[in-house]
Order: structure tokens, then sequence, then C-alpha cells
């Protein structure tokens, strides 16, 4: 069995009974906006946000209804996030498949990422507990913040790693945080607790960014293309360590121009090679390798024995992923 299925088993019933009420959800719209949730309930992504909120819920009791509609809420946000960041990243790809915004164009895929948005601060008013709903409105703000603040990145003139993590802690960890900080609240954990599921979904969140962007210098299995980032001005982890070691000012020169957009294809690709010639991946990974072994501190005293083996999966496969 693959890792993906057993880290769903404690919560295989729960998930069922979620992809149901996701598809529903989606069944709601008709015309244009019908048929992009149907692409979107057909092609559904790994739903690695509603496994781990369920799968936190768990360890404290059982999943609430309130807990399912957090779930959907995560989950539709993320969807909505996804179409959003097609358009900002000019992508044509997801999920092995044609992006909305290059089946119907940018102008519909703006439209249509609103109304999942909204589909999912419909379903977090529907949980009926208003600290779902303070949770999953501050996580609106924070990917927002997060997507333009990587957009006005490209104007920075240091390389630094502090800003590079802040970036991604807004606009992917955020999501992963909300997930185990709303299922450990859905299941009446006490604030002690709720602080350490903040900490592990930060993590979690953390490395599944980094892991995506090593994606980036690679083919890859994703479904997404490869070799985005650099074209659209963004420098990630990998990168970032080589521009900040090496003695080569010559790589630092294209990485400025990787910014300002006017690096040339042959120079991006120099800059790929020296980023695995002079160990970037192999920093990104120890990077990852030191998180996990803090994500998996917290929960070394989990009672719900098959939860804990599950999360411990978990945080294992965001960092080894191939997908
Ligand atoms: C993709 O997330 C966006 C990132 C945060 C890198 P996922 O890899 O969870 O996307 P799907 O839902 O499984 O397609
Ligand atoms: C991922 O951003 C987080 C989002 C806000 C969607 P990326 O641009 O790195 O994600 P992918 O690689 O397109 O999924
Ligand atoms: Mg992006
Ligand atoms: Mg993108």
């Amino acid at each position: 069995m693959d890792k993906l299925s057993i880290i769903r088993q404690p919560i295989e019933a729960e998930l069922k009974r979620f992809a149901q009420l996701f598809d529903e959800t989606m069944n709601e719209a008709d015309g244009l906006l019908g048929r992009i949730c149907q692409g979107i309930a057909e092609r559904k992504g790994k739903l690695m946000r509603p496994i781990l909120l369920m799968l936190v819920a768990k360890e404290w009791g059982e999943v609430s209804m309130a807990a399912y509609r957090a779930a959907l809420t995560l989950e539709l946000l993320h969807n909505a996030s996804l179409v959003h960041d097609d358009i900002v990243d000019e992508s044509d790809m997801r999920r092995g498949r044609p992006s909305v915004r290059s089946i119907y164009g940018n102008k519909t895929a703006v439209l249509a990422g609103d109304y999942l948005l909204s589909s999912a601060l419909d379903s977090a008013a529907l949980s009926g507990d208003i600290k779902i709903v303070n949770n999953v409105s501050l996580l609106g703000k924070q990917l927002s913040e997060g997507e333009l603040l990587q957009l006005f990145n490209t104007q920075n003139t240091d390389f630094s790693e502090e800003k590079y993590y802040h970036i991604i802690r807004l606009k992917t960890a955020s999501l992963f945080s909300a997930a185990t900080r709303i299922g450990a609240i859905s299941s009446g954990a006490g604030d002690d607790d709720v602080k350490q599921m903040d900490r592990l979904g930060d993590i979690i969140g953390l490395c599944f960014q980094i892991r995506d962007d090593i994606f980036d210098y690679y083919d890859n299995d994703t479904g997404k293309p490869s070799g985005n980032d650099m074209l659209e001005g963004k420098l990630t982890l990998p990168v970032l360590y080589v521009l900040n070691t090496t003695n080569d000012e010559a790589l630092r020169a294209i990485a400025t121009r990787v910014r300002a957009g006017s690096a040339t294809a042959d120079e991006i690709a120099i800059l790929v090679s020296a980023t695995k010639e002079q160990g970037g991946i192999r920093y990104a990974n120890d990077q990852m390798e030191r998180l996990s072994l803090e994500a998996k501190a917290l929960i070394s005293n989990f009672r719900n024995p098959e939860v804990k083996q599950a999360l411990s999966l978990y945080i294992d496969f965001v960092s080894e992923r191939t997908n």
C-alpha cells in the first residue's frame, strides 16, 4: 500500500463522508460555474488539509460536524487559492490537466476563484463555531498577504532566507496550521495543545512548500510544469542557499536578473545547475529533516496509536512526496 493510503486509514470512513460533502457543494452551481466546479470535483487533489484536520481531531475525540464543515472550508479555500495562483503564475497545468485559467481565461478564473472562496466562507459559517470562523478569516488574510509579498519580493535586492520563510509560512503553511489548530479546537483540546498543534501544522506546511519548490528544479510527476519559478522571478530555498554561500559573483548577477525578469533561458539553466552542484538541494532537504524531527516530537505523547502512526507517516510524506 502506498504511504498516503496508510495515512488515510484511521479516517477512511470520515474521508468518504467528506468527499460526498465536497461533491455536493461543487454540485450547487450550474451553467459555466457548474462546469468549472465539476472539473475540480472530478480531479480532486491529495486532500492533504482535510486529512490533517481530521487526524488531529481524532486524537481528542470524534470528527464532529463542525470539523467536517471546517475541513470542507479549508479544501475549498485551497482550491480557490490554486485557481488564483495559476493566474498569478501564468501556469497552464494543474493536477495533470489544463488549469482553469488556461481553459476559460483569466477573467473567468478570477471570478470562479472568488466563488470558491465564498463557498469556503459559507461552509465556515455553517460550522456554527465562531472560533472556526475567526480562524478561517485570519487564514484568508494570510494567504493573500503571502501571495502579494511574493509578488513584490522580486524587487528585493537581498537573498535572505528569512523573507523566503516568511512568505511560505503565509502562503502555504497557514492552511496547514489552520488545519491542525481547528482539528484540535473542534474536539475540545485545551489551549496548550492547540498551540502545539499550531506549530505542528506550521512545520508541516513549511516542509510541504520546500518540497514543492524542489520539484521545480526537476522534471516531475506533480501534474504541474517545472522550471516556472525562476521564469516568474521567484528564487526559492535551494538557490538562496547557494547565492549566500558561493563566491561566484556571476551567479548573483544572474539571480538579480531572474528577479528583474530579464535573465535568459541559458542563464536560468546555469543557475539551476549551479544550485544542484553546490549543494542547494541537499541543504533544503537537510532543513526539512530538521523540521520533521521537531514535528515528530510534537506528537510523541499522542494517546491514539493509529493517529500517531498516521501523523508520523504524514510528516515523512510531505518531505519525501513525489506528487
Ligand atoms: C499545491 O498543494 C500547492 C502548494 C502548496 C504547493 P497540493 O499539492 O496539496 O495540491 P493538490 O490539492 O494535491 O493538487
Ligand atoms: C503554492 O504556491 C501556494 C499557493 C498559494 C497556491 P506555488 O505557486 O508555489 O504552488 P504551485 O507549485 O503552483 O502548486
Ligand atoms: Mg505561486
Ligand atoms: Mg503556482
